[in-house]
Protein backbone atom coordinates (compact mmCIF):
# COMPACT_ATOMS: atom_id res chain seq x y z
CA UNK A 1 0.00 0.00 0.00
CA UNK A 2 2.70 2.75 0.90
CA UNK A 3 5.14 1.59 -1.80
CA UNK A 4 1.58 2.22 -4.10
CA UNK A 5 1.69 5.54 -2.74
CA UNK A 6 5.25 6.35 -3.40
CA UNK A 7 4.88 5.08 -6.38
CA UNK A 8 2.05 7.38 -7.63
CA UNK A 9 3.83 10.50 -5.77
CA UNK A 10 6.92 9.94 -7.58
CA UNK A 11 7.78 13.01 -9.80
CA UNK A 12 9.32 11.93 -13.57
CA UNK A 13 12.30 13.79 -13.99
CA UNK A 14 12.88 13.02 -17.97
CA UNK A 15 13.71 15.33 -20.79
CA UNK A 16 14.44 15.39 -24.32
CA UNK A 17 16.47 17.97 -25.20
CA UNK A 18 16.55 18.25 -28.48
CA UNK A 19 17.12 14.55 -28.96
CA UNK A 20 19.23 14.16 -26.10
CA UNK A 21 17.64 12.14 -23.63
CA UNK A 22 18.12 14.00 -20.21
CA UNK A 23 17.55 11.51 -16.65
CA UNK A 24 16.18 15.18 -15.29
CA UNK A 25 16.70 18.79 -16.50
CA UNK A 26 20.29 19.54 -15.22
CA UNK A 27 22.98 20.08 -16.67
CA UNK A 28 26.29 21.91 -15.82
CA UNK A 29 27.78 24.26 -18.48
CA UNK A 30 30.37 24.56 -20.76
CA UNK A 31 34.08 26.04 -19.20
CA UNK A 32 32.37 25.58 -15.51
CA UNK A 33 32.82 21.72 -14.94
CA UNK A 34 35.97 21.46 -17.05
CA UNK A 35 35.61 18.11 -18.66
CA UNK A 36 33.36 16.18 -16.49
CA UNK A 37 36.04 13.86 -14.51
CA UNK A 38 37.29 16.56 -12.14
CA UNK A 39 33.67 16.97 -11.15
CA UNK A 40 33.32 13.08 -10.03
CA UNK A 41 35.16 13.09 -6.40
CA UNK A 42 32.01 16.18 -5.58
CA UNK A 43 28.99 14.51 -6.71
CA UNK A 44 27.48 11.68 -8.89
CA UNK A 45 28.10 12.94 -12.25
CA UNK A 46 24.98 9.97 -13.02
CA UNK A 47 22.69 11.49 -10.64
CA UNK A 48 22.84 14.81 -12.90
CA UNK A 49 21.28 15.84 -16.20
CA UNK A 50 24.64 15.37 -18.01
CA UNK A 51 27.64 18.17 -18.73
CA UNK A 52 28.47 20.24 -21.29
CA UNK A 53 32.57 20.19 -21.89
CA UNK A 54 34.29 23.06 -22.08
CA UNK A 55 34.32 24.43 -25.55
CA UNK A 56 36.62 23.27 -28.08
CA UNK A 57 38.77 24.60 -30.75
CA UNK A 58 40.44 22.40 -33.78
CA UNK A 59 43.93 22.66 -32.04
CA UNK A 60 44.92 23.29 -28.21
CA UNK A 61 44.64 26.72 -27.11
CA UNK A 62 46.26 29.20 -24.37
CA UNK A 63 43.37 31.64 -23.81
CA UNK A 64 44.28 35.15 -22.18
CA UNK A 65 46.80 36.12 -19.49
CA UNK A 66 45.67 36.87 -15.94
CA UNK A 67 44.21 38.47 -14.23
CA UNK A 68 41.44 36.69 -15.58
CA UNK A 69 38.77 36.32 -13.32
CA UNK A 70 37.59 38.58 -10.76
CA UNK A 71 34.51 38.97 -8.34
CA UNK A 72 31.90 41.66 -9.29
CA UNK A 73 28.74 42.26 -7.17
CA UNK A 74 26.49 39.21 -7.20
CA UNK A 75 28.50 37.16 -9.70
CA UNK A 76 31.80 36.73 -11.53
CA UNK A 77 33.91 38.54 -14.58
CA UNK A 78 35.86 36.57 -16.83
CA UNK A 79 38.18 36.45 -19.66
CA UNK A 80 39.21 32.91 -19.85
CA UNK A 81 38.47 32.93 -23.91
CA UNK A 82 39.62 30.00 -25.90
CA UNK A 83 41.72 27.44 -23.41
CA UNK A 84 41.50 24.50 -24.27
CA UNK A 85 42.84 20.89 -24.71
CA UNK A 86 41.88 20.95 -28.48
CA UNK A 87 39.47 18.62 -30.02
CA UNK A 88 41.81 15.71 -30.51
CA UNK A 89 42.91 15.67 -27.13
CA UNK A 90 39.29 15.78 -25.78
CA UNK A 91 38.31 13.08 -27.67
CA UNK A 92 41.01 10.31 -27.03
CA UNK A 93 42.31 11.74 -23.38
CA UNK A 94 39.36 13.72 -21.49
CA UNK A 95 35.98 11.18 -23.01
CA UNK A 96 37.66 8.00 -22.55
CA UNK A 97 37.90 9.49 -18.24
CA UNK A 98 34.15 9.89 -18.09
CA UNK A 99 32.60 7.03 -16.36
CA UNK A 100 29.65 5.36 -18.36
CA UNK A 101 26.53 6.51 -18.15
CA UNK A 102 26.96 10.29 -18.22
CA UNK A 103 25.36 12.49 -21.03
CA UNK A 104 28.38 14.07 -22.58
CA UNK A 105 27.23 17.07 -24.72
CA UNK A 106 30.43 18.53 -26.36
CA UNK A 107 30.93 22.49 -27.30
CA UNK A 108 32.71 24.15 -30.28
CA UNK A 109 34.09 27.66 -30.30
CA UNK A 110 36.26 28.96 -33.19
CA UNK A 111 37.08 31.90 -35.07
CA UNK A 112 36.40 30.90 -38.48
CA UNK A 113 33.06 29.27 -40.29
CA UNK A 114 34.88 26.31 -42.21
CA UNK A 115 36.57 25.70 -38.49
CA UNK A 116 33.38 25.14 -36.43
CA UNK A 117 32.54 22.66 -38.70
CA UNK A 118 35.71 20.89 -38.87
CA UNK A 119 35.20 20.74 -35.22
CA UNK A 120 31.84 19.54 -35.41
CA UNK A 121 32.80 16.91 -38.10
CA UNK A 122 35.75 15.45 -35.66
CA UNK A 123 32.89 14.70 -32.83
CA UNK A 124 30.58 13.29 -35.13
CA UNK A 125 30.33 9.26 -34.87
CA UNK A 126 32.95 9.66 -31.34
CA UNK A 127 30.62 7.30 -29.03
CA UNK A 128 29.43 8.61 -26.10
CA UNK A 129 29.19 12.24 -26.72
CA UNK A 130 25.13 12.85 -27.06
CA UNK A 131 25.51 16.07 -28.60
CA UNK A 132 26.93 19.41 -29.49
CA UNK A 133 26.47 22.93 -28.28
CA UNK A 134 27.86 25.92 -30.65
CA UNK A 135 29.67 28.12 -28.72
CA UNK A 136 28.19 31.19 -30.79
CA UNK A 137 30.20 33.71 -28.66
CA UNK A 138 33.41 33.60 -30.39
CA UNK A 139 34.57 36.72 -32.15
CA UNK A 140 34.13 36.34 -35.86
CA UNK A 141 37.48 37.12 -37.29
CA UNK A 142 36.48 37.92 -40.94
CA UNK A 143 33.28 40.70 -39.44
CA UNK A 144 36.01 42.28 -37.61
CA UNK A 145 35.52 40.40 -34.03
CA UNK A 146 32.28 41.12 -33.75
CA UNK A 147 30.72 37.49 -31.97
CA UNK A 148 29.09 35.03 -34.21
CA UNK A 149 26.06 35.49 -32.53
CA UNK A 150 25.63 38.77 -32.88
CA UNK A 151 25.22 39.27 -36.37
CA UNK A 152 22.11 37.22 -38.01
CA UNK A 153 23.61 36.53 -40.98
CA UNK A 154 26.83 35.54 -39.46
CA UNK A 155 24.65 33.54 -37.32
CA UNK A 156 22.68 32.06 -40.28
CA UNK A 157 25.99 31.25 -41.97
CA UNK A 158 27.49 29.77 -38.68
CA UNK A 159 24.51 27.79 -38.00
CA UNK A 160 23.85 26.45 -41.90
CA UNK A 161 27.99 25.14 -41.81
CA UNK A 162 27.72 23.13 -38.31
CA UNK A 163 24.14 21.64 -39.52
CA UNK A 164 25.74 20.12 -42.53
CA UNK A 165 28.86 19.08 -40.80
CA UNK A 166 27.17 16.91 -38.17
CA UNK A 167 24.10 14.54 -37.43
CA UNK A 168 24.25 14.99 -33.96
CA UNK A 169 21.53 16.51 -31.93
CA UNK A 170 22.69 20.47 -32.33
CA UNK A 171 22.28 23.00 -29.81
CA UNK A 172 23.16 26.75 -30.77
CA UNK A 173 24.14 28.85 -27.58
CA UNK A 174 23.40 31.97 -27.72
CA UNK A 175 24.78 35.43 -27.01
CA UNK A 176 23.08 37.77 -24.71
CA UNK A 177 25.03 41.05 -26.41
CA UNK A 178 22.05 41.24 -29.10
CA UNK A 179 19.22 43.92 -29.52
CA UNK A 180 16.97 40.85 -30.50
CA UNK A 181 17.41 37.52 -28.83
CA UNK A 182 13.81 35.92 -31.03
CA UNK A 183 15.69 37.32 -34.03
CA UNK A 184 18.66 34.83 -33.26
CA UNK A 185 16.65 32.17 -32.36
CA UNK A 186 14.24 32.31 -35.38
CA UNK A 187 17.74 32.44 -37.55
CA UNK A 188 18.98 29.31 -35.50
CA UNK A 189 15.56 26.96 -35.82
CA UNK A 190 15.10 28.13 -39.35
CA UNK A 191 18.69 26.67 -40.18
CA UNK A 192 18.20 23.28 -38.69
CA UNK A 193 19.25 23.72 -35.07
CA UNK A 194 17.79 21.22 -32.76
CA UNK A 195 17.66 23.73 -29.83
CA UNK A 196 19.39 27.03 -28.18
CA UNK A 197 21.23 27.34 -25.11
CA UNK A 198 20.82 30.63 -23.51
CA UNK A 199 22.40 32.29 -22.20
CA UNK A 200 26.42 32.64 -22.09
CA UNK A 201 27.91 35.63 -20.00
CA UNK A 202 26.71 39.17 -20.99
CA UNK A 203 29.96 41.58 -22.02
CA UNK A 204 30.99 43.74 -18.75
CA UNK A 205 33.93 45.81 -17.74
CA UNK A 206 35.30 46.41 -14.06
CA UNK A 207 37.58 49.18 -13.46
CA UNK A 208 40.41 49.25 -10.21
CA UNK A 209 40.21 53.18 -9.72
CA UNK A 210 43.73 53.34 -8.41
CA UNK A 211 45.08 51.80 -11.58
CA UNK A 212 42.66 53.64 -13.63
CA UNK A 213 42.58 50.35 -15.60
CA UNK A 214 40.08 47.41 -16.25
CA UNK A 215 40.69 44.64 -13.45
CA UNK A 216 40.95 42.03 -16.61
CA UNK A 217 44.01 42.07 -18.20
CA UNK A 218 41.97 41.54 -21.19
CA UNK A 219 39.86 44.61 -20.61
CA UNK A 220 36.05 43.86 -21.31
CA UNK A 221 35.12 40.38 -19.99
CA UNK A 222 31.80 37.81 -19.64
CA UNK A 223 29.68 38.77 -16.22
CA UNK A 224 28.06 35.25 -14.49
CA UNK A 225 26.37 34.44 -11.77
CA UNK A 226 23.25 35.67 -10.18
CA UNK A 227 23.66 38.62 -11.26
CA UNK A 228 22.52 38.34 -14.66
CA UNK A 229 19.73 35.55 -13.90
CA UNK A 230 16.98 38.49 -14.62
CA UNK A 231 18.57 39.40 -17.85
CA UNK A 232 18.85 35.53 -18.95
CA UNK A 233 15.03 34.84 -17.99
CA UNK A 234 13.52 37.77 -20.26
CA UNK A 235 15.98 36.33 -22.80
CA UNK A 236 14.60 32.59 -22.35
CA UNK A 237 10.84 33.84 -22.44
CA UNK A 238 11.67 35.53 -25.20
CA UNK A 239 13.32 33.13 -27.34
CA UNK A 240 10.54 30.36 -26.32
CA UNK A 241 8.07 32.81 -27.63
CA UNK A 242 10.00 32.83 -30.95
CA UNK A 243 10.22 29.33 -31.74
CA UNK A 244 9.50 25.92 -31.24
CA UNK A 245 12.58 24.07 -30.96
CA UNK A 246 13.38 23.31 -26.94
CA UNK A 247 15.45 25.59 -24.85
CA UNK A 248 18.27 24.91 -21.93
CA UNK A 249 18.18 27.91 -19.92
CA UNK A 250 21.44 29.27 -18.33
CA UNK A 251 22.34 31.78 -16.60
CA UNK A 252 23.15 32.76 -12.61
CA UNK A 253 21.17 29.36 -11.22
CA UNK A 254 22.04 28.52 -7.49
CA UNK A 255 19.55 26.85 -6.40
CA UNK A 256 15.91 24.67 -7.69
CA UNK A 257 13.83 27.47 -7.39
CA UNK A 258 16.12 29.32 -9.69
CA UNK A 259 15.83 26.25 -11.88
CA UNK A 260 12.40 25.77 -12.12
CA UNK A 261 11.77 29.80 -12.89
CA UNK A 262 13.47 28.96 -16.20
CA UNK A 263 10.85 26.32 -16.62
CA UNK A 264 8.05 28.08 -16.11
CA UNK A 265 9.93 30.85 -18.38
CA UNK A 266 9.67 27.93 -21.32
CA UNK A 267 13.48 26.10 -20.86
CA UNK A 268 12.88 22.46 -21.09
CA UNK A 269 16.25 22.40 -19.25
CA UNK A 270 19.02 24.34 -17.57
CA UNK A 271 22.49 24.52 -16.87
CA UNK A 272 24.17 25.34 -13.97
CA UNK A 273 27.47 27.34 -14.25
CA UNK A 274 28.91 29.83 -12.15
CA UNK A 275 27.70 27.99 -9.09
CA UNK A 276 30.00 24.92 -9.42
CA UNK A 277 32.93 27.04 -8.21
CA UNK A 278 31.39 28.14 -4.95
CA UNK A 279 29.83 24.16 -4.70
CA UNK A 280 31.29 21.71 -6.91
CA UNK A 281 28.32 19.17 -5.62
CA UNK A 282 25.68 22.48 -6.60
CA UNK A 283 24.15 20.34 -9.79
CA UNK A 284 23.30 17.39 -8.37
CA UNK A 285 22.09 19.14 -4.97
CA UNK A 286 19.69 21.22 -7.66
CA UNK A 287 18.61 18.40 -9.73
CA UNK A 288 17.48 16.29 -6.40
CA UNK A 289 16.21 19.73 -5.28
CA UNK A 290 13.80 20.26 -8.24
CA UNK A 291 12.76 16.98 -7.44
CA UNK A 292 11.45 17.58 -3.91
CA UNK A 293 9.97 21.30 -4.90
CA UNK A 294 8.05 19.11 -7.36
CA UNK A 295 7.30 16.31 -5.20
CA UNK A 296 6.38 19.05 -2.40
CA UNK A 297 3.67 20.16 -4.57
CA UNK A 298 1.75 17.40 -5.80
CA UNK A 299 3.42 17.62 -9.57
CA UNK A 300 4.40 14.34 -10.94
CA UNK A 301 6.41 15.46 -14.20
CA UNK A 302 8.81 18.10 -13.85
CA UNK A 303 8.41 18.78 -18.29
CA UNK A 304 4.91 20.12 -17.43
CA UNK A 305 6.19 22.92 -15.99
CA UNK A 306 7.61 24.19 -18.86
CA UNK A 307 6.29 27.21 -20.46
CA UNK A 308 3.74 27.70 -17.75
CA UNK A 309 4.66 31.38 -16.74
CA UNK A 310 1.77 33.26 -16.33
CA UNK A 311 2.74 36.32 -18.53
CA UNK A 312 0.02 39.84 -18.38
CA UNK A 313 -0.74 40.13 -21.58
CA UNK A 314 -0.70 44.19 -22.74
C1 LIG B 1 35.11 30.86 -16.07
C2 LIG B 1 34.06 30.63 -17.10
C3 LIG B 1 34.39 29.98 -18.30
C4 LIG B 1 33.42 29.78 -19.28
N1 LIG B 1 33.76 29.11 -20.43
C5 LIG B 1 32.79 28.85 -21.37
C6 LIG B 1 33.09 28.08 -22.52
O1 LIG B 1 34.19 27.58 -22.72
N2 LIG B 1 32.08 27.89 -23.42
C7 LIG B 1 30.82 28.38 -23.25
O2 LIG B 1 29.95 28.16 -24.09
N3 LIG B 1 30.50 29.09 -22.13
C8 LIG B 1 31.46 29.33 -21.20
N4 LIG B 1 31.12 30.03 -20.07
C9 LIG B 1 29.74 30.54 -19.90
C10 LIG B 1 28.89 29.61 -19.06
O3 LIG B 1 28.76 28.33 -19.65
C11 LIG B 1 27.47 30.22 -18.83
O4 LIG B 1 26.83 30.38 -20.07
C12 LIG B 1 27.53 31.56 -18.13
O5 LIG B 1 28.55 31.60 -17.15
C13 LIG B 1 26.19 31.92 -17.47
O6 LIG B 1 25.79 30.96 -16.54
P1 LIG B 1 26.11 31.09 -14.95
O7 LIG B 1 25.63 32.45 -14.54
O8 LIG B 1 25.37 29.98 -14.30
O9 LIG B 1 27.59 30.97 -14.80
C14 LIG B 1 32.08 30.24 -19.07
C15 LIG B 1 31.76 30.88 -17.87
C16 LIG B 1 32.71 31.07 -16.88
C17 LIG B 1 32.31 31.74 -15.59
Amino acid sequence: MSADIDAVLEVDTRVDLAGIALRNPVLAASGTFGYGSEFAPFLDLRKIGGFVAKSLTLEPRVGNPPPRIAEAASGLLNSISLENVGVEAFIHEKLPAIPEGVVVVTSAFETEIDRYAEVCRRLTGVPRIAGIEINASCPHVKSGGIEFGQDPQVLRQLVRSVRRATTLPLLVKLSPNVTSIAEMARVCEGEGADGLSLINAVQALEVDVERRRPVLANGLGGLSGPAIRPIALRMVWQAAEAVKIPICGIGGIDSAQDAVKFLLCGASAVQVGTRNYLNPSAAQEIAEGMQAWAKGRGITRLADLVGTLEMPRR
